[in-house]
């Protein structure tokens, strides 16, 4: 049986809730998956695939992405392999996928790892669930993308049915 890794690098939980159906889709085909969270420094020895899901918070991905491609990159490289990147601006039709997401394309520049399998997903909101200076930070990007501003809202934009195809995609690398 195939034994994969999937690591998460996530602040409120929604990379960690795709990466728990994406385990939950991949084992109901009889893949093995084994979730790790980035800042244990998981060791990725012993797997067959090692993918990586990681958020966007205050337009970036989190330093400590960087520093566990490159301390891990070799084997990183060893396996099939792939990264994906969740943010709200992913929503956007124009900006969904990995060659029209600036996140993505941000992300290839400054990795020294250049994933196989690439994607990203929409995110979630949830005004109510972060601190007064988040949620007008927030409020503000999606003032700019067009998104909505009232404060009570609460929206996932995670694409399932695209989840499902990276699962697949996942499966076949
Ligand atoms: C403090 C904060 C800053 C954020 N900054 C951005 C951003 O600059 N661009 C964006 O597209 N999404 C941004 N988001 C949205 C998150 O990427 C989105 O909510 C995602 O679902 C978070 O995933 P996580 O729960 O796994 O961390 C931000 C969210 C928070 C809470």
């Amino acid at each position: 049986m195939s034994h994969i890794l999937l690591i998460h690098s996530s602040v409120h939980g929604q990379t960690v809730k795709i990466c728990e159906y994406m385990k939950q889709k991949a084992e109901s085909q009889g893949v093995k998956v084994t979730l790790a969270t980035l800042a244990d420094n998981p060791s990725v020895e012993g797997f067959d695939k090692v993918f990586i899901g990681a958020s966007i918070r205050h337009g970036k991905h989190r330093p400590a992405l960087y520093q566990f491609i490159e301390a891990n990159k070799e084997k990183l490289e060893a396996v099939p392999n792939g990264f994906f990147s969740v943010s709200l601006v992913a929503r956007k039709p124009m900006k969904n996928t990995p060659e029209t997401n600036m996140y993505y394309q941000a992300f290839l520049k400054q990795s020294v790892w250049q994933p196989q399998v690439q994607e990203v997903f929409g995110g979630n909101l949830d005004y109510q669930f972060y601190g007064p200076v988040d949620r007008n930070i927030i409020r503000f990007i999606m003032w700019i993308t067009k998104g909505p501003t009232d404060p009570h809202t609460k929206v996932e934009y995670t694409d399932w049915d695209k989840v499902d195809n990276y699962v697949q995609r996942m499966i076949d690398a």
